[in-house]
């Protein structure tokens, strides 16, 4: 009994220790890499010492401000004016900034209020109309020489009345413009210069030039991202072991192989041991710390754990204007890697693991593969090409069919569809191959003959007045459970039948929002739903996305009140528990027409944001729950778990007790709130464009799936949907856990022969 007590107070001794520590990811894990784009002008900013600001073009129509911190060149602000520049002058007493007009507008003028970031009502048509006001660049550096001596670029800042320098400071060799200058001609020297490759390097001297005391550089060529891929960093350790296993896999005779496994295993031990000096102690000490039980968690340790565990991958990027460029996602979005391809306009950009392929390809239907990715130097190329394309014009998208052969199924701009490949011999397994194609007015389906040719098979034409507004197909994670466990323990069963797409049209006329879901194999119409009693607002993004057995769309709806909708349409074999409609014994071929539609149940919840685009995870073995992904109207990421949205869930009132037995039931809520810990973007600021993407990849934890926004700024987080159930959370004591099993264990040698004694005693009526 007192040893009891005593392991117990030892255990809560050490219980004591043990303090949940809550650790925040935010700004931790997930990263941001804010581009500019090319300088247009420097100015600055006179309110705040040590802060610049720039102006960059944003869009056709629209001119980026960005307020940079002098001494770091970190952005502090930006903000997009609905005006496209050509010039600017800095009015700096009311602190403000005006801006000429670019092309056709050059005579127009913009005030921006520089506090505010305000554009200015009218300012530009009173400005025109002032006689006394002329426009004074306060864009252009002057004042300086730019001289080559002995094959270095120096600048040089002259003396106005002496003409002696002041200044005379060597520049970079990729010296190519002086975009800032400033100086107060005697001691004080501050300018950027660029290269012409969109890499910026600002320099502060003082002491009249002798003393460099800050330098910054930024890179801005990764703007208009148009395409991704991620790729896993290889774990060199395990690469060790599969080349092992790959040899003993080799050797036929079992008994060589088991000789060649113990030598291995053995040369290990040797190695290990050596490295130790054969010193049982530091054996020891190394083994506490390799488990992370003694000594910090340093960065190469993290390093190590990150690539165990999948998450040190890059980001691939490629921008329209043909570079490529690879992010570390796991270290804040460093570029390892920065390259032109010499492609203008790529398209796509696509990783093959098996293959260790990244093949790039542009509008015109040329194609660039790279070889051998990692993160210490840019990738090799292996082959250059194009597609024959049948007809002269451009791709408007390209999506890779299988995984070792590199073929392509292509849309053209004149509507036109196509199989290419980078060998032209024969790509596909013809058999197996249906392709849907859509466009605004149409929905197509093909199958491609011999030959890699594309046979339409069906269409279906939507009426004059209808569009198609969201199109998504079902996604091909593989299924892990069949049916839904209910709470009496009765199964509804899942519809997984896979070609399935589902789209939304909408009456331009009456405004009515039509969801419909089609077989791809034959263009069945399966299910069809009609949101009649409502307007929707034509102007707002309509999304769908398709998971498993259920897809969700999200529109805003006009009247009778204005609200942002999200739908959940979960489709099942049968509505009725235990009952499936298909039947094992049935051979079940879309081509004869004899599979069973869907029962389906949808319901609707409210939104407080608007919703401009929605994505799903993805996890390595889609057990995790999917989370939806929501990019708002106000540039914020933000995610739902797909059990919030559940079209079986009822009221609270209308729940009996089996209801609430079952595996994540909650009741339901007509209004979704947000609440701050799922805003995932934190309080950063995207800066997003029209043609900025939400993409999502798999880590080797299946609770974790890595997400980015890709597009003007890159954004890239870990999210989990369904909690971090296979991680440890960091505050868990190793050691003190380690220390409590060791101290059990040397109580109980102790305790056994205690006891033993006890017992004989006790046989030989001997008392204590
Ligand atoms: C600018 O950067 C410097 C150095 O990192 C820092 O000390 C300063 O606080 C920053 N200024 C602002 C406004 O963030
Ligand atoms: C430039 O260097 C001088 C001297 O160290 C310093 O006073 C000034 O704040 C610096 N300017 C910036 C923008 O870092
Ligand atoms: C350069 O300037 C910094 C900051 O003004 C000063 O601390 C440093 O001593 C100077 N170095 C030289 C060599 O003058
Ligand atoms: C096509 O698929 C069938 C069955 O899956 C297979 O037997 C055949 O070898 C494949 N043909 C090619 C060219 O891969
Ligand atoms: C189990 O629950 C479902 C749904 O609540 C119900 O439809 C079904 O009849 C129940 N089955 C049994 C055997 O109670
Ligand atoms: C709850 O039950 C009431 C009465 O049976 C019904 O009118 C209502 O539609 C139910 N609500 C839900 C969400 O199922």
């Amino acid at each position: 009994m007192l040893y009891i007590g005593l392991l117990s107070a030892l255990i809560c001794s050490l219980c004591t220790f043990v303090n949940a520590v809550y650790r925040d990811e935010a700004f931790n894990v997930d990263w941001q890499l804010s581009t500019i784009g090319d300088y247009r002008c420097i100015v600055p900013d006179y309110a705040n010492e040590n802060q610049l600001i720039i102006l960059s073009d944003h869009s056709q129509s629209e001119t980026l401000v960005t307020y940079i911190n002098e001494t770091n060149g970190d952005v502090l602000l930006r903000y997009a004016v609905p005006f496209k520049m050509s010039d600017a002058m800095l009015v700096s007493d009311s602190h403000q900034l005006i801006l000429k007009g670019d092309g056709d507008n050059n005579k127009k003028y913009s005030t921006i209020d520089l506090d505010t970031g305000l554009i200015l009502e009218d300012s530009g048509k009173d400005l025109a109309q002032t006689s006394d006001f002329s426009f004074k660049t306060s864009c252009a550096a002057s004042g300086y020489k730019i001289e080559n001596i002995d094959q270095k670029t120096r600048l040089k800042l002259m003396d106005n009345t002496m003409g002696l320098p002041i200044f005379d400071v060597e520049l970079p060799d990729t010296f190519t413009e002086v975009n800032y200058l400033s100086t107060d001609y005697s001691q004080i020297l501050q300018f950027i210069v660029s290269n012409g490759d969109s890499h910026y390097t600002y320099f502060n001297y003082t002491d009249g030039g002798k003393n460099l005391t800050a330098t910054w550089n930024r890179d801005e060529s990764l703007v208009d991202i148009v395409d991704s891929a991620f790729c896993d960093l290889k774990d060199p350790y395990i690469d060790t072991i599969r080349k092992e296993l790959a040899e003993e896999k080799n050797i036929d005779d079992v008994i060589t192989a088991y000789i060649f496994r113990v030598k291995t295993n053995f040369n290990r031990i040797r190695k290990y041991l050596k490295k130790n000096q054969y010193s049982p102690g530091r054996v020891i000490t190394a083994i506490l710390k390799e488990n992370e039980l003694m000594g910090n968690i340093n960065e190469e340790k993290a390093y190590k754990r990150d690539l165990k565990f999948g998450l040190a991958k890059l980001l691939i990027v490629a921008t329209k204007n043909g570079r490529i460029a690879a992010l570390h996602v796991s270290q804040q979005g460093n570029i390892m890697w920065n390259i032109r391809t010499g492609m203008s306009n790529i398209i796509s950009i696509d990783y093959e693991p098996l293959t260790d392929e990244l093949i790039v390809i542009d509008e015109k239907g040329s194609f660039i593969i790279f070889t051998s990715i990692n993160e210490h130097m840019p990738p090799t190329l292996k082959k250059e090409g194009s597609f024959k394309l049948s007809t002269n014009s451009i791709i408007t998208k390209a999506k890779k069919l299988d995984d070792s052969h590199n073929s392509y199924f292509v849309s053209l701009e004149n509507g036109e569809s196509q199989i290419v490949g980078v060998d032209n011999t024969q790509i596909v397994n013809t058999s197996n191959y249906f392709l849907t194609t859509h466009n605004e007015k149409e929905i197509r389906g093909h199958i491609v003959s011999e030959g890699n040719k594309l046979v339409n098979t069906w269409g279906i034409t939507l009426n004059e007045n209808e569009k198609l507004v969201a199109f998504a197909s079902r996604s091909e994670d593989p299924v892990v459970n069949v049916g839904n466990v209910l709470g009496n323990r009765t199964v509804l069963y899942k519809y997984l039948y896979p070609n399935l797409v589902s789209y939304a049209t909408i009456n331009e006329n009456d405004r009515n929002l039509y969801i419909n879901l089609i077989d791809t194999i034959t263009g069945e119409l399966l299910h069809s739903q009609k949101h009649s009693n409502e307007k929707v607002d034509i102007d707002h993004p309509i999304n769908l996305v398709f998971g498993e057995n259920w897809f969700i769309y999200s529109y805003f709806s006009a009247e009778p009140i204005p609200e942002q909708r999200l739908t959940v349409v979960e489709l099942y074999e049968s509505l009725e528990a235990n009952t499936k409609a298909s039947d094992p014994n049935v051979d079940y071929n879309p081509l004869k027409g004899n599979i069973n539609k869907p029962e389906v149940i949808s319901r609707s919840y409210f939104f407080p944001e608007i919703i401009k685009d929605l994505k799903l995870t993805s996890t390595k073995f889609s057990i995790t729950s999917k989370a939806i992904i929501i990019k708002l109207a106000n540039e914020q990421i933000t995610f739902i778990p797909k059990f919030v949205l559940n079209a079986r869930s009822k009221e609270e009132n209308n729940m009996s007790d089996d209801d609430k037995k079952e595996f994540m039931a909650s009741p339901y809520i007509s209004s979704i709130p947000i609440n701050d810990n799922f805003i995932i973007s934190h309080q950063r600021e995207l800066i997003m464009s029209a043609n900025s993407k939400l993409v999502s990849s798999p880590t080797n934890l299946e609770s974790t799936s890595i997400i980015c926004e890709i597009g003007k700024d890159v954004f890239c987080t870990r999210i989990y949907p369904s909690g971090q159930f296979d991680v440890m959370s960091p505050s868990f004591e190793k050691f003190q856990l380690f220390g409590t099993i060791f101290i059990v264990i040397v109580i109980v040698y102790y305790l056994r022969p205690t006891v033993a004694n006890k017992k004989l005693k006790i046989l030989w009526l001997i008392k204590d």
